[in-house]
């Protein structure tokens, strides 16, 4: 093993500004491109190979040993640290920043061969086995235990090196291991509720339980949602993925808890904002971490993929409440997990990255640098591919080296919005239960809907967790706000009153933080802000769907709309309702609320966010349309600098955007009309004096 020699003394540590809120730590005076690492699956003369391309290609950030544990650890009290240590000094000699993994994403198997018991369990009681990865129960004591021995080592050995730059904990907590229902879990989810609730009465009361004989004398008689004949209590399911968020969240922070003892170097974990994940609430986790690090990948299973990749990076900009995020996991082209894995298209793996970049990210790294030959990831794109350098891929990588080359003033930059969109983890949760009255909707569809109409009328969108402030909007979309709180339906109307517009979508404020329904007539909380009550919800069969009045159609869902204040605005036109609204508009106090009582189809969703935005006085961004993205990062508040607009053309024909400025990778002097050709991406430095 080699001994490292390391400055020890907490000065020779980048600062990381103790006295500042968390997710405000971390800063970096470039956009970095990175990777993820796996150097142990190669021989020591490809590293070599390996550093030097990552330095002609500008990586900056490297990170390892996020699946190391078998290595580093190879048995109880036994650690290893002879390659990693080879791989940290390899990377350092040449430059290039760590981003240290502690580590303890899989356990080895000598660790679940001793403690079989660590191993988590499936909803049905059947055992989930080591030999893929991530097989840990969230809520157990010894995973717990071993896993944090492994950290306060890797900590102890690396907190102060001078190549580390960043702390990776775990690995994206809860992918595959969200939901765990063995005994274990079922002991933790009884503690977590007695904590909750009063007693058991008063969780009778939250659950409901006088329905379906589910009463409970006592705590103990309680279990983890496991696979029922019927369906299960949805106000227990709904607590119990409140409770498995947190047993993760709690694993985060026992990690880093151990890491600031030996360390003063951020901290952060990759999270999943993706359309696929639903397990961890991120509003929650967000002020636990010195930076907000997102993974996300392509998904082709979704209409429109892109619109979701906008989405989600908007998304995680606000989970950092609008300040620079790393993109710590994308891929060059195809990922392995899904049916078909489509291979990314000439230009898009610029497309993509600059997507993520123009809404806020100061990092875009990739899942990884090398595609292994060998494992179940090895039909993964990497940025060496299996072809090597000479390969498409590897060419697409050195165009983003050399593009984020020309941005050295980018980083710290933010994006500025006029409208928020609202996103809750817990209402997807509530939203997509089973037994709901149409299981055509899902909460997804109604999200990435109102994101996609507002895109095409090329307005920029911060996403923001119910009860947010709202000051700063002009207009805010709360698309299917399913369970409401009543603080935060109360913000919601207070915002409206005092000004503000507002666009809320169905199946809205049907019920409170406990999954009850809201008596007295739909959309429940928002009945007063919408101006409307609806006695009875009408959602159409598959295929089905009815012409509007004004033009246009509505599908899948349909609600009996009496007006106690609105107008009705578009009408449906035939159907059981036929007559009744369809999308209404309540002046209410200073401001105004409009309420999408039907499930509109594209072109009339975005026709009506059109006159929503006009009404709202909200400014489209010139030239930015369904295909188009055009995106602007200012300096961020108090700081002075030049703009940058991003735009980007998914599209198959050439755009024309409105700018002034120097186009960053061409020179070119951009007076007045920017051509963005097909397929292509266009940066233009506006310097301060024209932005203003
Ligand atoms: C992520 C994971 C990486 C890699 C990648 C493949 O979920 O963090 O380790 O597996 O997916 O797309």
């Amino acid at each position: 093993m080699i001994e490292l020699d390391h400055p020890r003394s907490p000065d020779a540590l980048p600062a990381t500004e103790p006295g500042r809120p968390a997710a405000q730590r971390w800063r970096t005076d470039r956009v970095l491109l990175g990777c993820d690492y796996n150097p142990e699956q190669w021989p020591r003369e490809v590293w070599e190979q390996d550093v030097r391309l990552m330095r002609e290609v500008g990586v900056g950030l490297v990170a390892v040993n996020v699946f190391g544990w078998a290595e580093v650890q190879p048995g109880p009290q036994r650690y290893d640290f002879a390659r990693l240590d080879e791989v940290v000094e390899l990377l350092h000699d040449h430059g290039i920043g760590i981003n240290l993994g502690t580590g303890t994403a899989s356990p080895p198997p000598w660790l679940t061969t001793a403690y079989p018991q660590i191993l988590p369990v499936a909803e049905d009681g059947t055992t989930r086995w080591p030999g893929g990865r991530q097989a840990w129960c969230p809520s157990s004591p010894v995973y717990r235990e071993h896993s944090l021995a492994l950290v306060e080592e890797v900590a102890r050995r690396y907190g102060h090196h001078p190549a580390l730059r960043l702390w990776h904990v775990n690995n994206e907590l809860g992918c595959h291991n969200g939901l765990c229902y063995c005994d274990v879990s079922a002991e933790a989810f009884r503690g977590w509720l007695r904590e909750r609730y009063v007693g058991i009465e008063d969780l009778n009361a939250a659950w409901g339980t006088s329905f379906w004989s589910q009463r409970y004398g006592a705590f103990e008689e309680i279990l983890p949602p496991r696979l029922t004949l019927s369906t299960p209590n949805p106000s227990q399911v709904l607590d119990y993925r409140r409770f498995s968020s947190e047993e993760l969240l709690a694993q985060h922070l026992a990690e880093s808890e151990v890491i600031r003892r030996h360390s003063g170097i951020p901290i952060t974990t990759n999270m999943m904002v993706t359309a696929h994940q639903r397990d961890v609430d991120y509003w929650s986790w967000t002020p636990h971490v010195d930076v907000v690090a997102n993974d996300h990948y392509l998904d082709h299973r979704l209409e429109d993929p892109a619109t979701e990749l906008a989405f989600c990076a908007d998304l995680t900009r606000g989970l950092a409440h609008g300040r620079p995020w790393l993109l710590m996991e994308h891929s060059t082209s195809a990922v392995n997990w899904q049916p078909v894995n489509v291979a990314k298209a000439p230009g898009e793996l610029l497309r993509t990255s600059v997507s993520h970049l123009a809404r806020g990210a100061d990092a875009l790294c990739f899942f990884q640098w090398r595609a292994s030959v060998q494992g179940a990831e090895k039909y993964h794109s990497a940025m060496v591919p299996h072809a090597g350098t000479d390969s498409s891929t590897w060419r697409e990588v050195q165009e983003l080296g050399s593009l984020l080359a020309d941005l050295p003033e980018l980083a710290g930059t933010t994006v500025r919005s006029q409208v928020a969109l609202v996103f809750s983890y817990e209402n997807q949760w509530a939203a997509d239960a089973p037994n709901r009255p149409s299981e055509l909707v899902t909460h997804l569809d109604q999200v990435l809907g109102a994101y996609a109409a507002l895109r095409a009328v090329g307005v920029g969108v911060d996403v923001v967790e119910p009860g947010a402030d709202l000051s700063g909007y002009q207009l805010v979309v709360v698309p299917q706000l399913y369970l409401v709180r009543d603080a935060d339906a109360a913000a919601l109307d207070r915002f409206v009153s005092g000004g503000g517009h507002a666009l809320v979508t169905y199946w809205s404020g049907i019920v409170d933080e406990d999954d009850r329904v809201r008596a007295g007539g739909y959309p429940g909380a928002f009945r007063d802000l919408l101006g409307v009550v609806v006695d009875e919800v009408h959602p159409l069969a598959a295929g089905q769907s009815l012409a509007l009045t004004e033009g246009g159609t509505a599908a899948r869902w349909t609600e009996r709309v009496r007006l106690t204040g609105a107008e009705a605005y578009l009408h449906l036109e035939e159907g059981p309702l036929r007559g009744g609204a369809a999308v209404t508009v309540h002046e209410r106090g200073a401001g105004r609320a409009w309420y999408a009582a039907a499930d509109l189809d594209e072109a009339t969703l975005r026709s009506l966010l059109g006159e929503v935005v006009r009404g709202a006085g909200v400014e489209p961004e010139p030239g930015a349309g369904p295909t188009v993205e055009v995106v602007r990062r200012h300096p961020a508040d108090g700081r002075s600098g030049p703009t940058f607009l991003f735009a980007i053309n998914h599209g198959d024909e050439s755009a024309h955007v409105p700018a002034r400025g120097t186009e960053v990778r061409s020179g070119d002097h951009v007076d007045g009309q920017l051509e963005v050709p097909a397929g292509a991406v266009r940066i233009v430095r506006i310097p301060a004096q024209e932005e203003s």
